[in-house]
């Protein structure tokens, strides 16, 4: 009988605890302040560095998935030529939508860009070196998480390594440029830095901006 008893204790115990939250509603304000800061301060740097990074990895996929799908579909209708302004993050609603779902702000750079807004910050400069570094080194390149301080920004990057000749008719040798291209990219980009690129080198990487206080809402 009283193991019973006991038994029906410790579950009612737990009934109060999983339904804790139902509770949640009739609690003074202060308290419930209270705790919602308690909660923030139970997660930690690493959930918040785990939650951006697949966050990050997914949002530089779905969009990198996107890029190679309209590029190719532009090319195959009209060429290079007509392919050339896709590779402008700008052409892409997605970017836009994703931007707001996730608030976050997102861009490509690199050292040898060829859009002048792709051009790194100091920040980024040094993570692009990091990769060059490690791609020198022959070690596998991943994703990168940083909080930028002072400030309650994080930033995310994913490198970008030329993955196919396709890049090349663009990205590539003089020769492997057309002529027709060369002279859209003389016109469009007169400063492009963007060329003579080889299979697998550090094209530039992904580069997004989270706010710290999205990320932790979301945990
Ligand atoms: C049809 C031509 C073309 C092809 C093919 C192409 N690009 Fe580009 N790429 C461009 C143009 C034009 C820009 C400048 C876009 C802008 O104004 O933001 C650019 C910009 C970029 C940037 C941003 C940094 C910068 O230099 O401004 C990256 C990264 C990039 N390309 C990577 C690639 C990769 C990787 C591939 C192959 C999967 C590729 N591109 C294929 C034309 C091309």
């Amino acid at each position: 009988m009283k193991l019973i008893f006991r038994f029906s204790y410790v579950f009612f115990a737990i009934l109060v605890w999983s339904c804790g939250f139902s509770t949640e509603k009739r609690r003074p304000q202060e308290i419930q302040e209270s705790q919602e800061e308690r909660a923030v301060k139970k997660v930690s740097e690493a959930d918040i560095i785990n939650k951006t990074k697949y966050l990050g990895d997914s949002i530089s996929q779905k969009v990198g998935g996107v890029f190679m799908a309209k590029i190719s579909e532009e090319y195959a209708d009209g060429g290079f030529k007509a392919a050339a302004k896709f590779c402008s993050m700008n052409a892409y609603p997605l970017t836009d939508s994703l931007a707001k779902e996730y608030k976050v702000f997102l861009k490509r750079v690199s050292n040898k860009y060829r859009n002048p807004n792709n051009a790194p910050s100091e920040m980024e400069k040094g993570i692009l070196e990091a990769y060059e570094y490690s791609i020198e080194q022959g070690d596998k390149l991943g994703s990168n998480v940083q909080f930028i301080r002072p400030g309650d920004t994080i930033l995310y990057n994913n490198p970008i390594r030329i993955p196919s000749e396709f890049c090349l008719n663009c990205h590539g040798s003089q020769d492997q440029i057309s002529e027709e291209v060369q002279a859209i990219l003389k016109d469009e980009y007169p400063n492009d830095k963007a060329t003579g690129y080889e299979l697998g080198d550090l094209r530039g990487m992904w580069s997004l901006k989270f706010l710290k206080k999205e990320i932790v809402q979301s945990l």
